[in-house]
């Protein structure tokens, strides 16, 4: 098994790795990687039951590769990477270049296994992928959190990021939710 951190970065997105410090490391995943990520969502099943009220489905790390994006985009814009510490698979970020617009990065899903929570590991992943971000020279990460999610919100809002009072309603499983979107421009705000 491949948890290695090549410099070259990622074929399809051509996007370096996220500079992390050691113990942590990040790789780009593919579906070959589908084990690893079952495994993560089983051990984060609070984060499903926010959503869905339900565990993990069987497929639902399947579904993360499988699911597509809408025919417009091109498929290297879309990036699942995991977060390692040492061996063992404990993060992983999902993203979406260019959206919701050409300036813009949105992050889909930061997921951070209940074992090493509250340790920085989230902070330092995401600080890294701004980082990534502000070397493309994108304006801004974007991103939606379900409302009843307070400990995620509470994650953001230590991050920098703040409520763009955008609102939609989702469903996942039986659950509906207000998800929230937030926003974090990556430069500093002119007067
Ligand atoms: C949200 C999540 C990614 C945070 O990851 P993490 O590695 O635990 O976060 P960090 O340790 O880097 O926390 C950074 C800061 O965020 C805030 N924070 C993080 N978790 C928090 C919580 N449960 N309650 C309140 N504040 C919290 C704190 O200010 C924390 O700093 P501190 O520990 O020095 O007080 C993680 O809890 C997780 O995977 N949750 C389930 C999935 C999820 O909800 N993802 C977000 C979807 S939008």
């Amino acid at each position: 098994m491949n948890t290695g951190n090549s410099e070259a970065g990622d074929e399809t997105s051509g996007l370096p790795h996220l500079a992390l410090e050691s113990p942590l490391r990040s790789r780009f995943l593919t579906v070959a990687d589908v084990g690893l990520v079952r495994d993560l969502f089983v051990r984060c099943e609070d984060y499903f039951q926010i959503l869905t009220g339900a565990p993990p489905r069987e497929n639902e790390a399947l579904l993360l590769f499988e699911e597509g994006i809408p025919p417009e985009f091109d498929p290297g814009v879309r990036t699942i990477e995991g977060i390692w510490a040492g061996r063992k698979l404990v993060g992983l970020l999902d993203a979406l270049r260019d959206y919701p617009d050409d300036r813009a990065w949105w992050l889909g899903l930061l997921l951070v296994d209940p074992a090493v929570r509250r340790s920085g590991i989230g902070r330092a992943t995401v600080q890294a992928f701004e980082g990534r971000a502000l070397d493309l020279e994108y304006d801004s990460v974007e991103l939606g959190v379900v409302e009843s999610n307070t400990s995620a919100r509470a994650f953001w809002t230590a991050l920098g990021y703040g409520e763009t009072g955008v609102t939609r309603t989702v469903q996942f499983g039986d659950r509906t939710h207000r998800s929230l979107r937030m926003m974090k421009p990556l430069y500093p705000q002119s007067a």
